[in-house]
């Protein structure tokens, strides 16, 4: 039996699998997430701790716990954990979401340059990157920054609670900006520029690699082995990857979660010239390129929750007949955005109401306005040169048959449905057998792992409807962009 664990933004979510890649059970446990000022975004690595190994106890409850031979994960990226030489953490985490560092950023971009950081990391300065935060963090919180032993990501804190070792994979390690992301190895010219040392930074694996083996107290606490392996695991996105197959030239995946992401696999290593999309490496010992948008299935999340007070979100669906007829259009900025527009400050807003407008519009236009955004992602990959022919799709968002139609119609690509939409889980299982020896590679599990079961084809009539509504669509950052 193999575990995966997702440490997503709302929720860690642990799923158990057998070496076939049938999926046994899945359980969630929740954890607060807080906005202490406006546009930041932390949250308490004890609280991931706490609720993982409450989880993994509900997980293993019927199972037959001398049979788990390996754990590992998806997590989010980007955050920002520290740890004192006593091992406390010192600080909540920064998230990936959180905008602070827009003064850092640009010191990054403009004073170091562009061409300097994407020559040592293949990316640029992104707010929600981890340079940037301890940047941030030796200007504004110097006691704290003065503190640091071990600098890590959240899903390397989990692993490091389990394990005992200090390590990280080169997936997640390529959205710090500190990662040399073609060679695979930390870059000596971030470490300095950001006055930190390689030593405080965790070892390098690939994904697939065994970290270690649990430690023993943990072991007796889940009545488990002490040999189980732990596996680096990779970030989120790349986790997905492996979970939708999204392995090999080209392909395809979009995630629908809290953020939303379009990731594309390459064999080789390469650039986006504008770097508006991130250059990273995968799961699987290769690269890809993707695109994050801050808010996606969040900004469903946030209208349905907040502003409607309603949790059937299919019951109110069910209300949106006329897709591409909407005269409504909504920007999913709620926590700025990041690909392509790099704008911490962006905000969400909703354009072109009249007397005539229904509630389902305004919930149409929510969930049409984050496939425009991912289009615009799309489009920066296709300008590229990427024959972009069909995608997977997965993330909570990814449960939505009304939005799965949306997305492929705006993008004018089939869009293959899975079993299921639990992507950094499952590939986080996945990984974990790849390290136990139960397939030879990545690929081999995706192969024998992943199976498409489903389809949505895009229809000629509302791709052409859909076609206008994004020439709109693509106005109206512009013409906001000054009042944000
Ligand atoms: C990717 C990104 C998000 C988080 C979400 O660059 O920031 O997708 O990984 O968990």
């Amino acid at each position: 039996l193999y575990i995966g664990i997702d440490l997503g933004t709302s929720s860690v979510k642990i799923l158990l699998m057998e070496g076939d890649g049938t999926v046994k059970k899945i359980v969630s446990r929740e954890y607060p997430l807080s906005f202490p000022k406006p546009g930041w975004s932390e949250q308490n690595p004890s609280d991931w701790y706490t609720q993982t190994m409450d989880g993994l106890k509900e997980l293993l409850q019927e199972a037959d716990k001398s049979q788990v031979a390996g754990i590992s994960f998806g997590g989010q990226m980007h955050g920002l954990v520290i740890l004192d030489k006593e091992d406390n953490v010192i600080r909540p985490a920064i998230l990936w979401n959180d905008g602070r560092t827009t003064e850092e950023c640009d010191y990054l971009n403009h004073t170091i340059g562009t061409d300097k950081l994407s020559e040592y990391t293949a990316n640029i300065a992104f707010a929600g990157f981890t340079a940037p935060k301890l940047l941030w963090l030796s200007k504004h919180e110097p006691d704290n920054f003065a503190k640091i032993d071990k600098i890590m990501l959240p899903k390397d804190y989990l692993a490091y609670r389990l394990t005992g070792v200090h390590a990280t994979d080169v997936s997640d390690a390529s959205g710090m900006l500190l990662l040399d992301v073609k060679n695979r190895k930390w870059s000596q010219e971030m470490c300095d520029i950001c006055h930190i040392s390689i030593e405080q930074l965790p070892e390098l694996f690939e994904s697939y690699e065994a970290i270690g083996t649990l430690k023993a107290d943990v072991a007796a606490e889940l009545g488990v082995s002490t040999q189980v392996k732990v596996a680096a695991g990779a970030g989120d996105n790349a986790a997905a990857a492996v979970a939708t197959g999204t392995v090999g030239e080209g392909k395809c995946n979009i995630s629908l979660g809290t953020s939303g992401t379009i990731f594309i696999s390459s064999d080789k290593f390469r650039v986006d010239d504008n770097n508006a999309l991130h250059a990273f490496c995968g799961a699987n010992g290769k690269y890809h390129l993707m695109g994050c948008m801050l808010s996606a299935a969040s900004c469903n999340k946030w209208w349905m929750d907040e502003i409607i007070g309603s949790k059937d979100y299919a019951k109110e669906q069910e209300q949106i007949t006329k897709l591409g007829e909407n005269h409504v259009f909504y920007l999913p900025y709620l926590m700025g955005e990041r690909s392509p527009y790099n704008n911490p400050d962006a905000r969400a807003a909703f354009i072109g109401m009249t007397m005539d407008t229904t509630r389902a519009d305004m919930t149409q236009a929510v969930l049409e306005g984050v496939a425009f955004a991912l289009r615009d992602s799309f489009e920066i990959a296709k300008a590229l040169g990427i024959p972009l022919e069909r995608t997977k799709i997965c993330g909570g968002g990814a449960k939505s048959p009304l939005w799965r139609t949306i997305v492929a119609n705006v993008l004018g690509i089939p869009v293959d449905i899975l079993e299921t939409e639990e992507g950094p889980s499952l590939g986080g299982a996945m990984l974990a057998a790849v390290a136990c020896g139960e397939y030879a590679s990545v690929e081999e599990a995706a192969s024998k792992i992943v199976h498409v079961i489903d389809t949505v084809e895009p229809t000629v009539e509302l791709t052409e409807k859909y076609e206008q509504c994004y020439t709109k669509f693509t106005k109206i950052y512009p013409a906001l962009k000054e009042i944000f």
